[in-house]
């Protein structure tokens, strides 16, 4: 039967999805059983985050990231590496640390080095920085951009000391609100083209994608575009499509309709890589927690029955 790898292994693209050492080890084994059954890529929903790999300075722990890790090569799964640097779910200890610009490199090359070393040769893409941009594009407030006067020099630090640690792995600068055109596209493309043509080995612009029914942009497709030229290659790494809920029997149709369209923007493009979505089951997605009366945003309801969404993503490809 087709199934979503299928049916983006016949365009050449990856679909993937998220797991934790909960759904891998745990009781839901119908999770597990679609994540195998269904996608070829997988992330960490939050095993490889800063506060869960590197909770105090130089300790390090790796028991879930290394579940993940083992699951998936296990089971021939590729992995996009989320994430390295971001300023959400960091430990405190970074955060509110006293830092200059010199003690502050050396955090960030210790942690880029010491997590991608570990798992080096096993993690196809690495989202090596995660939301840097407010949504003007310019830079957000964040103990890094603060110390280091801006995003240029920390992104420099983190992209170098990526590529320094595994060379084969294709490193990403991801981001939401990449789905417009406007300010933070074009702050992207702007800050990617200015430190590719410096020598920063930044190879990919993610676009997280997480979207509302019915208010998909006309400017999706061309905005993906835009991303995929200024770094070489693009990625939707966390596709998602939220309504209020519950969610109607039009808004279901829609959604399979704007899953389609979201899609074939990256299958439209040669250099577009794949398409990951951030869940498989609406009762374990991370929409309803953080955005109040809204869900129903993935393509199996919270009874793991498929949503005409799944059909949508099939079409799509
Ligand atoms: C979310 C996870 O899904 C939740 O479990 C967690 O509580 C918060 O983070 N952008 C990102 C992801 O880059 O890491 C976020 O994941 C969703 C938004």
């Amino acid at each position: 039967a087709q199934t979503l790898k299928s049916a983006a292994a016949s365009k050449g693209k990856y679909v993937g999805t998220i797991t934790d050492p909960a759904y891998i080890n745990g009781s839901d084994r119908t999770y597990n059983t679609i994540a195998l059954n269904e996608f070829n890529y997988v992330s960490a929903e939050n095993s490889m985050k800063w506060d869960a790999i590197e909770p105090s300075n130089g300790g390090f722990s790796w028991n879930n990231a290394d579940t993940v890790v083992n699951w998936a090569q296990q089971n021939n799964m590729k992995i996009r590496g989320h994430t390295l640097v971001w300023h959400s779910q960091l430990p405190s200890w970074v955060a509110n640390g006293s830092w200059s610009k010199s003690t502050l490199t050396t955090v960030i090359q210790n942690h880029v080095r010491t997590v991608m070393t570990r798992y080096k040769g096993k993690i196809a893409q690495w989202d090596v920085v995660n939301e840097i941009f407010d949504e003007s594009g310019g830079a957000r407030s964040s103990v890094f951009s603060r110390v280091f006067g801006g995003l240029d020099e920390f992104v420099t630090i983190a992209f170098n000391a990526a590529r320094a640690a595994d060379p084969s792995a294709i490193l990403c600068i991801n981001d939401y609100n990449l789905d417009y055109s406007g300010g933070k596209a074009t702050g992207m493309v702007n800050l990617v083209k200015r430190l590719k043509a410096n020598g920063v080995p930044i190879d990919c612009i993610g676009s997280q994608a997480h979207l509302m029914v019915g208010q998909v942009s006309s400017s999706f497709s061309s905005t993906l575009s835009s991303l995929c030229s200024a770094a070489g290659k693009c990625a939707i790494t966390e596709l998602d499509i939220r309504a209020k809920t519950p969610i109607s029997s039009s808004g279901l149709s829609q959604q399979q309709t704007d899953y389609t369209t979201a899609v074939r923007a990256c299958v439209n493009l040669s250099n577009c890589l794949g398409v990951t979505v951030w869940g498989i089951t609406d009762s374990r997605s991370w929409i309803p927690q953080v955005f109040s009366g809204e869900g129903a945003a993935l393509p199996w309801d919270g009874s793991y029955n498929k949503k005409p969404a799944y059909s949508g993503i099939i079409a799509g490809f």
